[in-house]
């Protein structure tokens, strides 16, 4: 039988954002763990817990100051437990996030590094002499500004730089000293110990830097396909290979899904060789635009890349830090359009081969909230850009449950949210959705129910242009990414299993509008 994890759905959990228990307005373990019957009927395999790890939460817990240890904020280490041995029981399994680009820079590896330059403790930092009273090298943060920041000696004189890919707060770590790849491997089993099925790898193309840190010519971007001499080094092979091994002597088919951002699916294909982790994130899908023959390419290109290395593809279309799909897939200022495309993409992508990823609240259709007033933003890519970047908070704004009114049961009393929920979001909240058979809610669930039915490898369909249509077994998906309705033999309404929208039957045929997709019996 085939691994559980190559044709798992696995749904992502931020859990601040997800539900409170204590009232502090903060989503917390205990807050995950009591709603984990709703994840069991919505009908997904397992769940991805963003980190919970003790850290000051200088980017939202990407910011580790104890690997093996859980922020109060969230909860004790008995939550954890507790919630992976409920999870297992509801036939659930667990993903843990793992941040090994760098620690917080309050992790005890670095604060002895800055009380004691020159000794060996810099040495599992990135920790180099200045150029010309400047930084070591023109690397640019991902949240804005120089990836540099000089520190100074204890005596009081400014001393050394060191790199942070990401906010000053995160400390990229030197993988090329040996205790961090020990650390690494202590890390992994620590958690494997606990009984997690697995690991998200952040920034798994991160890790190893080019030889020297040469200049990059040009700024980055978090969502950089580009070669630069920080990202896809072929250094980074060698650490999943050596973890591959590590996942593989624990039983039960462990396993780790990387989060590279490769310059092309050939090289993001690399992560998942035999030996190296599980899954990598389809980035180039998750960015493609609304069009046909766009879509139909990178659907092609991802299962070549991936069937070429024995890997099954993983789709995903929304996450923590990106843009939620049913705002980018929604021309300027019209909503219901990017709903409907937001729908009929999650069916498409549902009913393709391999692995998808779903991100809390994308069953709920919940746009993103583009007007958080600037104080209460938290991304620190906000501050340091000036406020021209940062808005992932907007896709982490705390979820409606049930109510009229904020924090819609987020929260057990009135407490404002880490982030304010809209005045409108009544209407998006799971118990305003639930047994509506029209609501974004129903229809995840009944695609999950029915997701077994697509079977096999995919074979594209003859179409009009505007539409993808394809087979799997003895089940067919076809979307319509036209501006008009386009008829489908489908062989009439007791074939057709589910569809995004209304759609219409007559005879053994169906109109399917624009921006709907539709699964049917062959
Ligand atoms: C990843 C995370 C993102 C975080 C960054 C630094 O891209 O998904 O949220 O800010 O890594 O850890
Ligand atoms: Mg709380």
């Amino acid at each position: 039988m085939a691994p559980w994890w190559r044709d798992a759905v696995f749904y992502q959990v931020y859990p601040r954002s997800f539900a409170d228990s204590d009232g502090d307005g903060v989503g917390d373990l205990p807050g995950v763990r009591s709603r984990l019957p709703y994840l069991r009927s919505l009908g997904v395999d397992a769940v991805w817990l963003s980190p919970f790890y003790l850290g000051p939460q200088a980017d939202g817990g990407y910011d580790v100051e104890d690997y093996r240890a859980v922020d109060p904020l969230f909860g004790t280490m008995a939550d954890a437990r507790a919630l992976i041995a409920d999870a297992h029981a509801l036939g659930l399994r667990v993903i843990v996030d793992l941040v090994p680009n760098h620690s917080s820079s309050r992790h005890p590896w670095f604060r002895e590094a800055l009380a004691s330059p020159g000794s060996e403790h810099r040495a599992r930092y990135l920790f180099r002499p200045g150029r010309d009273g400047g930084p070591p090298n023109d690397w640019q943060s991902l949240f804005g500004g120089p990836a540099w920041t000089r520190t100074t000696d204890p005596d009081g004189t400014p001393g050394d730089w060191y790199l942070h890919l990401f906010s000053p707060e995160q400390p990229d770590f030197d993988w090329t000293y040996p205790a961090v790849a020990e650390e690494f491997r202590s890390v992994l089993r620590h958690w494997l110990d606990v009984g997690v099925d697995g690991f998200r790898v952040d920034v798994a193309h991160g890790l190893v830097k080019a030889h020297g840190l040469p200049d990059h010519g040009v700024p980055t971007h978090l969502l950089d396909l580009t070669a630069t001499p920080f990202w896809d080094q072929d250094g980074v092979h060698d650490i999943y290979r050596d973890w591959r091994r590590l996942l593989d002597t624990y039983p039960g088919d462990r396993v780790a899904v990387a989060e590279a951002w490769g310059p092309t699916l050939t090289r993001t294909a690399r992560y998942v060789r035999p030996d190296e982790l599980h899954q990598a994130f389809n980035f180039h899908y998750l960015t493609c635009p609304w069009d046909p023959v766009a879509l139909r390419a990178v659907i092609d290109d991802s299962l070549d890349a991936m069937s070429a290395v024995g890997a099954p593809a993983t789709w995903v279309l929304s996450n923590h830090d990106v843009v939620r799909h049913a705002t980018r897939l929604a021309p300027e200022a019209d909503p219901g359009t990017g709903l409907r495309r937001a729908r009929a993409a999650t069916l498409l992508m549902l009913a393709l081969p391999g692995s998808a990823y779903l991100y809390q609240g994308e069953e709920l259709g919940l746009p993103e909230v583009r007007d958080l007033p600037p104080h209460t933003r938290q991304d620190p890519a906000f501050a340091r850009s000036g406020g021209r970047d940062g808005f992932r908070d907007g896709c982490r704004v705390p979820l409606p449950w049930e109510g009229a009114e904020p924090p819609y049961g987020f929260s057990p009393h009135g407490t404002p949210t880490w982030l304010p929920q809209p005045s409108h979001w009544g209407g998006y909240a799971v118990a305003a959705q639930a047994g509506d058979p029209t609501s974004t809610l129903e229809m995840y669930r009944a695609a999950l129910a029915l997701r077994g039915t697509l079977r096999g490898d995919l074979a594209w369909l003859p179409s009009a242009p505007h539409v993808l249509a394809f087979e799997r077994g003895t089940a067919r998906c076809a979307v319509n990414l036209g501006d008009r309705p386009s008829t489908i033999h489908t062989g009439g309404v007791d074939h057709v299993l589910i569809a995004s929208g209304p759609v219409h039957h007559d005879g053994g045929h169906t109109s399917v509008p624009p921006d709907t997709a539709v699964w049917w019996r062959a």
